[in-house]
């Protein structure tokens, strides 16, 4: 009976103190995979993405990324950057977003992204840029 008391009072409470990590494998609702690798304690990581879908005929190929979290392991909620250099296109998608913990213990990362893509003449830049959001769920 104490252990179930002590269960029902502690599991809650543990969750919802829980802080966000962005280390471990993502996918989002187009079904592109992300891998962030550990966050050192400057907040710097690093990773490899894996894109379901592409701008371009050219094969996919899994892409590095880089960025940066602030205030790593202080933050529930933290917020974070990175950049993915695509390696089978000429583009750079630049992500931004924040970490999100639920009282379940469910991490989400909602996001905003902005993909430039070459474009031959400055007179194209008009057209160069997409925008989009994007929510990655845990998936290990
Ligand atoms: C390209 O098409 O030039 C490179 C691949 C771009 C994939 C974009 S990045 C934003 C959006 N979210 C994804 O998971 N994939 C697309």
């Amino acid at each position: 009976c104490c252990l179930l008391l002590t269960l029902a009072l502690f599991v809650p409470c543990h969750a919802a103190s829980r802080k966000c990590d962005l280390h471990g494998l993502w996918r989002n609702e187009l079904g592109s995979n992300m891998t962030v690798l550990a966050v050192n304690t400057a907040g710097t990581f690093s990773g490899s993405y894996h894109t379901a879908v592409a701008a371009t005929n050219k094969q996919i190929l899994v892409s590095p990324l880089q960025g940066a979290q602030q205030h790593p392991g202080a933050k529930r909620h933290p917020t974070f950057g990175f950049t993915v250099q695509w390696q089978f296109s000429d583009s750079t998608t630049a992500f931004v977003g924040q970490c999100f913990v639920d009282h379940r213990g469910k991490e989400t990362l909602e996001t905003m992204w902005l993909l430039r893509e070459e474009v031959l003449s400055h007179k194209d830049t008009w057209k160069a840029t997409r925008v989009g959001t994007s929510i990655f769920t845990r998936i290990k």
